[in-house]
Parts: structure tokens; C-alpha cells; sequence
């Protein structure tokens, strides 16, 4: 059974969360963000009080772990083990621990499984840093989302200050330069555009252009109408 895949790879703040939604929605199609899956990893981790280099342990609670996400209405709900942690997961130093772990090959490994089972009729939007060149590489359309990283931290600056939590630019400048430095160079499944891919710099669109031009490339392709 051969399901259509759109894959949306690209740094944070590049957009690719918000557009892989609108695309989803626009095909009707299942929204995998397999970010927040190495952000549940890091946060099960901590509720479990593995240490902070125990690599088997946290590639075990990679396939342990229960974790459900909300639909319809409440797509944006997850649960772990049957706990809200819906914010919790998206927090800053949930980012950090996110990162820390995705660097660990087991743990990466551990995921796979995992991400491939949404792969469902009638299709899926994939949403990460590796989905075109690890996870989904027979995907039909690969999409590498990128922006300045001075326009990615001012739109997570906003983002925060929309939700009423404080940030300084500066410190979201250099943590967004740190952590694509870390997840650029690290040994697996670096972020790096397939070969495959249209890249596409949203610096200067918005994200209504960018999603037009992606739901354009994917009636090009005859993912949808
Ligand atoms: O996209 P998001 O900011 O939620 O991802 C959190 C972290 O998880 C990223 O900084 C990255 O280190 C890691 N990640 C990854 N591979 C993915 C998705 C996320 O390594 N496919």
C-alpha cells in the first residue's frame, strides 16, 4: 500500500510547523510532528529522572512511551501517559532537551517505527528535519523550508509574547544559532535539504504565500486538485 507523503523539513522557526498544518488541512491528510516526538522523549526522560547521558534509557522510552495526540477540534492536545503536556512540551528547555536527545543514534532509531505508523490513507503532511532524507525518503513531494535566522527569532519572539511568556530577543537569537549549529553538524541525520527537494526561503513571504506555492507544487504533482 503506497500512501502519499509530503515531507516538510527546515530549522525552528523556519514556518514548517504552520504550513504543514495548512497543507494537512487543505488535503484532508494526517499532520505528523515529529518534533514534538523527540520533545516527548526529553520530557519523559526527566519524569522518569533518567540521567541526562543515559542514552539506552531514553531510546527505551522512545518506544515505551505512551503518547497520544489530539484530532479534529483538538489537534493541538498531546498526552503522555495520559497526562496534558500539551505546554509542557513547548517550552524552551524542552527544545533543548529535545535536541540534546535527538543527537543520540538509538534514540533516533527508536523513533522510526514510530513516525512511519502515520504514514495512513489518505496521506501525510511530515513535519521535521530529517522526514525527506530518513523517515520518508519515497515521499512524493519534499519540501525544505528555510528563513534568515533573524527573521526565525523574531517570529518565535512574537510567538511567546503572544502566549503572555517574556523573552528576550537576544537570548532567542542565540539559542535558535546554537541549536542549528548542534543539529546541522551532529554525526546522524543532520539537517541538510534532500536531494530531492524544493527549497524554499520564506524570509521575505508570508506564511499564506509559502503555503500557496506548496499547495501549488503539490496540484503540480497531482497529490491533490
Ligand atoms: O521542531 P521542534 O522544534 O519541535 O524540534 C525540537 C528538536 O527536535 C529540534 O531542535 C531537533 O533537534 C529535534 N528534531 C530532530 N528531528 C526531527 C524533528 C525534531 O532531530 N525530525
Amino acid at each position: 500500500m503506497s500512501v502519499p507523503i509530503l515531507t516538510v523539513d527546515g530549522p525552528s522557526g523556519s514556518g514548517k510547523g504552520t504550513l504543514s498544518r495548512i497543507v494537512a488541512h487543505h488535503a484532508g491528510w494526517h499532520l505528523l510532528d515529529s518534533g514534538a516526538l523527540y520533545r516527548l522523549v526529553g520530557l519523559a526522560g526527566r519524569k522518569r529522572g533518567l540521567g541526562e547521558d543515559d542514552i539506552e534509557g531514553h531510546a527505551r522510552l522512545a518506544v515505551a512511551m505512551d503518547v497520544r495526540f489530539g484530532v479534529g477540534q483538538e489537534a493541538e492536545l498531546v498526552l503522555l501517559d495520559g497526562q496534558d503536556v500539551t505546554d509542557a512540551i513547548r517550552t524552551e528547555e524542552a527544545g533543548r532537551d529535545a535536541s540534546r536527545v535527538a543527537a543520540w543514534p538509538p534514540v533516533r532509531a527508536s523513533l522510526l517505527e514510530r513516525q512511519r505508523a502515520f504514514a495512513q490513507p489518505p496521506g501525510l503532511v511530515a513535519d521535521g528535519r530529517d522526514m525527506g532524507t530518513v523517515v520518508f525518503p519515497e515521499a512524493a513531494l519534499k519540501v525544505f523550508l528555510t528563513a534568515s535566522a533573524q527573521v526565525r527569532a523574531l517570529r518565535r519572539y512574537n510567538q511567546l509574547k503572544e502566549k503572555g511568556s517574556g523573552a528576550s530577543l537576544s537570548a532567542l537569537s542565540r539559542e535558535i544559532a546554537e541549536r542549528d549549529a548542534r543539529d546541522s553538524t551532529r554525526a546522524v541525520a543532520p539537517l541538510v535539504p534532500a536531494r530531492d527537494a524544493e527549497v524554499i526561503d520564506s524570509t521575505g513571504l508570508s506564511i499564506g504565500e509559502v503555503a500557496a506555492c506548496v499547495i501549488e507544487l503539490g496540484r503540480q504533482r497531482g497529490l491533490w486538485t
